[in-house]
């Protein structure tokens, strides 16, 4: 869906490939955004090329050339044709014999020249997924060979996440940033993938909310058709309810620039940017006053005069997604002491969020709880937030009280 760009530029690297014109190219974005998509696309135009395809896994990323022998296959025929301190630098490293630790150069040709033997029989087509994890020695290889290509019918097409360190983004290979997808594109995903009824400005909402990115676009309209919780658009009190997958994605980055950057965060998102909010708060949860230009630093949010506000919409609610719900609470019981008296219904609504389980009820009791939402997706997440058991017992103890007003 969407991506006319993207296609072209792949179609034109598939075509020239078939050509014997070479082509490579790194796909690099955020979690979620449609690499792997992307890579699907190309094998799918890839029809009567030898397509090879290859994943890197966290978990072999210390395997020395785990994945090359994932991408050289069975290539022991073409392996006799290699010269032979080539081919026997592969061979130990494919662990077809044994030997001391190949020449990582010795090998690298050898993996060219297997490349282009290949290709000499039908183009071929390497595509790397989550080339960020190929474990160190597999990337050299493949760096190697990519660098080296010239009149070959071959396509090195490899997805990688932006942020994470690979040889193949040190080398000076030739990058597709991959960005969210416009208003349109969202409007068209939610249309596919929601079976709720939604507002007609709900395309709007959602890309300023995920940024774009399909796979927050997806969760969003699951969600919003399983409950009232994410139907709520604009209206939504509670941050975006963000995919463990995509949310680990931007709390690792949060995580690198220190212990208390996620709180921070969720900090900021349940304040909603208001900086003296932010300030306050991060003071009542005793939080590293350098957090927050070091966040800023870090790239993460900038600041204003008054405001905090996110270099991506999913920042945020994936940090507050990713705190324990004694956290989240925390974070809102902060937000309430910082927040202006008299802004009753904000402190109302994070005084509920704060609280648990009887003090919930108690806090509804106040004349500010009683401007908590009754009902509705407002008070589902209250629920959630509270750790008391979602909207049915809310709603319950809110009937009893406006009966007994
Ligand atoms: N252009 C698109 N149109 C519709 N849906 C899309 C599009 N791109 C991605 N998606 C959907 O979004 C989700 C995430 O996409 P994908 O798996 O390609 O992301 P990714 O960038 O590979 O993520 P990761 O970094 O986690 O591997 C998938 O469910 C996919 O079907
Ligand atoms: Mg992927």
């Amino acid at each position: 869906m969407g991506r006319e760009a993207e296609r072209r530029a792949l179609d034109a690297l598939v075509a020239g490939a078939r050509l014997g014109r070479s082509g490579v190219l790194l796909l690099v974005g955020e979690p979620g955004i449609g690499k792997t998509t992307l890579l699907d696309y190309v094998a799918s135009r890839a029809e009567g090329m030898y397509v090879v395809r290859v994943a890197g896994a966290e978990a072999e990323r210390d395997l020395p050339f785990g994945a090359l022998a994932l991408a050289m296959g069975t290539a022991t025929a073409d392996l006799d044709e290699l010269p032979a301190p080539q081919a026997a630098a592969l061979r130990t490293a494919l662990a077809l014999d044994t030997g001391p630790p190949p020449d990582r150069f010795a090998v690298g040709a050898a993996t060219l020249g297997v490349m282009t033997r290949r290709a000499e029989r039908q183009p071929l087509a390497i595509l790397l997924d989550d080339a960020h994890h190929l474990d160190r020695p597999s990337a050299e290889a493949l760096v190697f060979a990519a660098r080296r290509l010239v009149a070959d019918p071959i396509l090195v097409v490899a997805a990688l996440r932006e942020g994470e360190p690979s040889p193949l983004r040190a080398a000076d290979l030739p990058v597709l940033a991959i960005t969210g997808l416009d208003q349109a594109g969202t409007a068209d995903l939610l249309r596919s993938a929601d079976t709720a009824p939604g507002a007609p400005d709900r395309a709007a909402w959602v890309h300023r909310a995920t940024g774009g990115n399909p796979l927050a676009i997806v969760e969003l309209a699951r969600t919003a058709a399983e409950s009232e919780t994410g139907s709520a658009g604009e209206n939504a009190v509670a941050p975006l309810p963000v995919p463990a997958a995509l949310a680990e994605g931007f709390v690792r980055r949060a995580r690198a620039v220190g212990s208390e950057a996620t709180t921070l965060l969720a900090l900021v998102e349940a304040a909603a940017g208001d900086l003296r909010v932010v300030l306050g708060g991060a003071l009542v949860l005793h939080l590293d006053p350098g957090t927050l230009p070091l966040t800023e630093s870090a790239g993460l949010v900038r600041t204003t005069a008054d405001r905090v506000v996110f270099t991506h919409p999913l920042v945020g609610s994936s940090a507050y997604a990713s705190l324990t719900p004694d956290r989240r609470r925390a974070v809102h019981g902060a937000v309430v002491a910082a927040l202006p008296k008299h802004e009753t219904a904000r402190r109302a609504w994070h005084g509920a969020a704060a609280a648990h389980g009887t003090r919930l009820l108690r806090t509804m009791r106040t004349p500010a709880g009683r401007e908590m939402p009754r009902a509705g997706p407002a008070a589902t997440a209250i629920g959630e937030l509270s750790g008391t058991a979602g909207a049915p017992k809310i709603r319950a103890p809110c009937g009893w009280l406006r009966s007994n007003r």
